[in-house]
C-alpha cells in the first residue's frame, strides 16, 4: 500500500531543491507526497541552521507534531538538513520522538533508512559524501513540473566566513558533473520548465574537470542559452571573489541571463569585511559592479547584509548605509548578527541588542526606500513577465519580471509558461499589480 510522506522545508532554495529530490527518491519505495501534515506515515523536517535559535525551533516543531499524533499512529520522524548535520546524535538522545537524523550530504541513503526503519533502532547519517549523493540522484528522475525550476550544480563552501555555519553543515565545495547537470536541465525542460535557477552555496565557484577541460558556471549558462524552450536563466548565491571575467562576459552575450545579480556583500566597511574573513574589499566589490554596469546599465544588484557584526562601530555602519545609497540594491536581505556555535565569531562580544535593532531598522528603511521607488518607477510601464502559476482561489496569475519582483494580474490558464507584457498599474514594496498589455502582446506575437 502507498504510504504518505509530508515534508516541511526551512531555509534556502537548496533545501527546497533537496526536499523535492527526497520526494523523487522515496517514490521508489512506495511513498507519495502529501500536503496533509496530520495524516502522514513519514514526517520530514528539512531544517536550516543559519541564524537564531535554529536548534530550539526544531524541538519546538517536534513538540507540535507530537501533539498532532498523540492519539494516532506515530509517523517515522525524520530530521534532515543543516540542523541535522550540526547536531547529529544529540538530537536522537534528546528527543525520542525522532527516528532518523540525516545530513544534507547523505540523502542518497534516505530510501535505505526508511526501508529498514525499525521503531526500536534509531539511525543517524551525517557523513560528507557529496560525490556519491550527486551520483545517486543523477540516476533518479527530477519530477519537477514548475515553470521556474531549481537545479543544484554545486554544494558546500571553502570560504569560511567567520560568522557562517555553511562550511560545517554542507561540507567542502563540490561540483556536479557538467553533462549530468545538462541532462537534468533537459528533463526539467521536458516537464515544462521555462526558467532554470542554478543553485549552489557558492554557485559561481562551480568548477568541474572532465578530460582535462574545466567547466565553469559560464559554460553552463552558455549551454542553457542554446535550449530554445528556456526563456530565462538565473543563478544564486554568488561570492564576489568568484565573479570571474568569463562569468561577467556572459552578460555581454547571453539574452536569457536575467539582469539581476544577487551578490552578498554583508557590510560596507573594509574593517568589518576583514573581521568577517570575507576575502574581498568594498573597492573590489565596486569594481565588479562597475564592470557589469558598463556592459549593461540595466543590471541591478541585490545583496545580503549583516548588521552589528562584533566590532561594528557607528562609523562602520554608516559606511554600509553609504554603500546602499550608492549601489541602490533591490530585493535584498538584512539580518542582525547571530552567533553560531562552532564558528570563529561565536565567542565575540555582542553589540547591544537595542543598538542592533535600531541599525537594522535604519538599514531596512534605506533598502526598502529604494525598493519602493524602483517599484513605483514601473507604474504605467509594460514589463516582460514570465507567468508561473494561477493564484489559488483567485482569478489572477502570478509571475515575475526580470528582477524577480512578483507581478499579479488577470489572465487565462494558457498564459502560464509564457513571457507576456504586463502593464503595471499599482505597486507596493513587494509586488507589482497590472493587466495584460494586449497591444504589446499582439505586436510580439
Ligand atoms: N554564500 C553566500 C555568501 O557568500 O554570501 C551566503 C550564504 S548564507 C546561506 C545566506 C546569508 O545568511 C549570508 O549572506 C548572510 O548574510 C546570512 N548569515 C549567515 N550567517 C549569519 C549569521 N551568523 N548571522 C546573521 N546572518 C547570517
Ligand atoms: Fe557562508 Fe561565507 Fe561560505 Fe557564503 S561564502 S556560505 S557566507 S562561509
Ligand atoms: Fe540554511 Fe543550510 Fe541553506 S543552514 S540557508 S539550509 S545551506
Amino acid at each position: 500500500m502507498e504510504k504518505k510522506i509530508f515534508i516541511k522545508t526551512f531555509g534556502c532554495q537548496m533545501n527546497e531543491y533537496d526536499s523535492n529530490r527526497i520526494i523523487d527518491s522515496v517514490k521508489k519505495i512506495g511513498f507519495k507526497k502529501t500536503d496533509d501534515q496530520e495524516n502522514a506515515d513519514c514526517y520530514i523536517l528539512n531544517t536550516c541552521h543559519i541564524r537564531d535559535k535554529a536548534k530550539e525551533k526544531v524541538y519546538h516543531e517536534i513538540g507540535r507534531i507530537k501533539k498532532i499524533y498523540k492519539k494516532k499512529t506515530k509517523p517515522i520522524m525524520v530530521v534532515a538538513g543543516c540542523v541535522a548535520q550540526a547536531e547529529n546524535q544529540e538530537m536522537l538522545k534528546r528527543e525520542p520522538f525522532i527516528d532518523i537524523v540525516v545530513g544534507p550530504q547523505s540523502y542518497h541513503k534516505i530510501n535505505e533508512l526508511l526501508s529498514s526503519y525499525d521503531f526500536k533502532k534509531k539511525n543517524e547519517e551525517t557523513e560528507f559524501d557529496t560525490i556519491t549523493k550527486f551520483e545517486y540522484f543523477d540516476q533518479i528522475e527530477n519530477k519537477n513540473t514548475k515553470i521556474s525550476a531549481f537545479l543544484t550544480i554545486q554544494e558546500g563552501c571553502d570560504k569560511f566566513c567567520n560568522f557562517c555555519v555553511v562550511p560545517y553543515t554542507r561540507g567542502p565545495e563540490s561540483s556536479r558533473s557538467f553533462h549530468k547537470i545538462l541532462t537534468e536541465a533537459e528533463l526539467l525542460i521536458k516537464n515544462g520548465a521555462k526558467e532554470i535557477v542554478l543553485l549552489g552555496q557558492n554557485v559561481n565557484a562551480y568548477s568541474y574537470i572532465e578530460n582535462l577541460k574545466e567547466y565553469r558556471l559560464s559554460n553552463l549558462i552558455n549551454q542553457l542559452e542554446s535550449y530554445s524552450e528556456i526563456k530565462r536563466i538565473r543563478y544564486t548565491t554568488s561570492h564576489p571573489t568568484d565573479m570571474t571575467q568569463d562569468l561577467i562576459d556572459c552578460y555581454k552575450n547571453n539574452k536569457k541571463l536575467m539582469p539581476l545579480i544577487h551578490l552578498p556583500i554583508q557590510s560596507g566597511s573594509n574593517k568589518i569585511l576583514r573581521l568577517m574573513n570575507r576575502k574581498h574589499t568594498v573597492e573590489e566589490y565596486l569594481q565588479v559592479y562597475e564592470k557589469l554596469k558598463k556592459i549593461n546599465p540595466n543590471i541591478e544588484f541585490s545583496s545580503d547584509f549583516i548588521v552589528s557584526y562584533p566590532g561594528e562601530t557607528d562609523q562602520d555602519f554608516i559606511e554600509t548605509l553609504n554603500l546602499v545609497k550608492k549601489i541602490k540594491f533591490i530585493n535584498s536581505y538584512s539580518f542582525i548578527f547571530s552567533p553560531r556555535p562552532g564558528t570563529k565569531a561565536s565567542n565575540q562580544k555582542l553589540i547591544d541588542n537595542n543598538i542592533s535593532k535600531k541599525r537594522l531598522i535604519k538599514l531596512q528603511e534605506c533598502l526598502f526606500n529604494h525598493q519602493i521607488k524602483k517599484n513605483k518607477f514601473y507604474e504605467n510601464k509594460s514589463l516582460d513577465v514570465l507567468v508561473e502559476n494561477k493564484i489559488k482561489g483567485k482569478n489572477q496569475l502570478f509571475g515575475r519580471n526580470e528582477y524577480m519582483n512578483s507581478v499579479i494580474f488577470e489572465g487565462e490558464m494558457d498564459d502560464i509558461g509564457k513571457v507576456l507584457k504586463v502593464k503595471i498599474l499599482k505597486s507596493n514594496q513587494n509586488s507589482l499589480f497590472g493587466k495584460k498589455d494586449i497591444s504589446s502582446n499582439m505586436r510580439a506575437a
